[in-house]
């Protein structure tokens, strides 16, 4: 489907016989990945911009401080996109080029809704990056855009009513986990684009109870099938937690609880089997991203 897939499976399987050539390479397609992340974003925020005034933000209840955040908030990712360019070029390799993209731009306020989503998987995209990256240096280069994609992220949450500080910790995702989200939103790439060493997991969707919190039911279903004959689980995955929930079935939809710990931006896939450990071989469908609503804050004042 997307001419960037193909090779993923023959590349890990390849990486994995030949270590050193992993490291070196991985941290390249790393910085591919992150650059390929960055041109959807870019895209995406510029044809907004461009399509919507200033008068379009605040007829959707947006402040024109706000319109001002979202000036800086492009300002940044154009900024992102110009560094990695450079520092893939600094390694000899060619920078991926733009692809052509499916876009949701269905007006201000779910233009906003959907910055704050993307901001939020840029900050697992790169969270979930860093345990694959050898190069300090590049870890540092991660650590520092990761930043700021939080900030966006929490203006853009603040703006729409969401909190913004959610959840304790930062949600790390796959690179595979991303990909699945990123494909959603990308139509084609330039046939000699670099081959990324990803794959996409077959779409989750929800159905039914959204926006969430703890002790909710909330409904999935795919385009798929699920295998009849085995327990289906439901694994939400917030912050450091992965947490594995029996879905109930009911025909092709399948239903779960959501566990304590999940809040904020959170995401959820069908997997086989209960075990915390997601890889491709327990993963039938997903990420769907969902927005769990938190509890009351609350803190303890004998700990210091
Ligand atoms: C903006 O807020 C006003 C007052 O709360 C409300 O009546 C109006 O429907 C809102 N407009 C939009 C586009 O949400
Ligand atoms: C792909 O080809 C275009 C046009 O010839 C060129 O500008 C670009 O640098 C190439 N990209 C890669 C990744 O080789
Ligand atoms: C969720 O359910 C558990 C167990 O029934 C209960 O202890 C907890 O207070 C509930 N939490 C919320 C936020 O509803
Ligand atoms: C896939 O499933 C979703 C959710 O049930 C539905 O909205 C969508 O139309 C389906 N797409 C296709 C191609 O069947
Ligand atoms: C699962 O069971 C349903 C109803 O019993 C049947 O229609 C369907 O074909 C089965 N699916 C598979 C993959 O076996
Ligand atoms: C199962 O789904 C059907 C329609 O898809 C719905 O009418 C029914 O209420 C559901 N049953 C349960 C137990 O949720
Ligand atoms: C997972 O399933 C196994 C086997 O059914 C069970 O022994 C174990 O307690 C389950 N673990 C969790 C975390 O639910
Ligand atoms: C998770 O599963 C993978 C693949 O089976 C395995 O290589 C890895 O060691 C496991 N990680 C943990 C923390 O169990
Ligand atoms: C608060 O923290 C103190 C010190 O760690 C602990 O002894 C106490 O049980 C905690 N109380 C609650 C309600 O968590």
């Amino acid at each position: 489907m997307y001419s960037f897939f193909v090779f993923g499976f023959f590349f890990l399987a390849i990486a994995a016989s030949f270590p050193l050539y992993k490291r070196a390479n991985l941290d390249v397609d790393i910085l591919q990945f992150a650059l390929t992340l960055e041109r959807l974003e870019n895209k995406f925020y510029k044809e907004a911009l461009s399509m919507w005034s200033v008068d379009d933000f605040v007829d959707a209840n947006f402040t024109e401080d706000f319109y001002t955040q979202l000036k800086y908030i492009v300002h940044d990712e154009e900024a992102h996109l110009v560094f990695l360019e450079q520092t893939i070029r600094a390694t000899g390799a060619e920078p991926v080029q733009a692809c052509t993209y499916k876009l949701p731009l269905d007006g201000p306020a779910g233009f906003v809704k959907n910055l704050a989503t993307f901001e939020g998987v840029g900050v697992s995209a790169y969270l979930g990056a860093a345990s694959l990256i050898s190069s300090k240096k590049y870890l540092t280069v991660a650590g520092s855009i990761l930043s700021a994609e939080a900030i966006h992220q929490a203006a853009a949450r603040n703006a729409i009513g969401e909190i913004p500080m959610a959840n304790p910790f930062a949600t790390p995702l796959s690179a595979n986990a991303i990909y699945s989200i990123a494909s959603q939103f990308i139509e084609s790439c330039p046939v000699n684009n670099t081959k990324l060493p990803f794959k996409a997991y077959p779409e989750l969707f929800v159905t039914q109870g959204l926006p969430t919190a703890m002790n909710s039911s909330i409904t999935f279903a795919s385009n798929g099938t699920l295998p009849n004959s085995t327990q289906i689980y439901v694994t939400f995955v917030s912050g450091l937690d992965v947490i594995p929930v029996a879905g109930s079935r009911n025909g092709s939809s399948i239903r779960a609880t959501v566990p304590e710990m999940v809040s904020g931006q959170s995401y959820v896939f069908l997997t086989t089997g209960n075990s915390s450990n997601l890889t491709d071989s327990n993963i039938l469908y997903g990420p769907a991203i969902i927005e769990v609503t938190p509890s009351s804050p609350t803190f303890n004042v004998s700990i210091f």
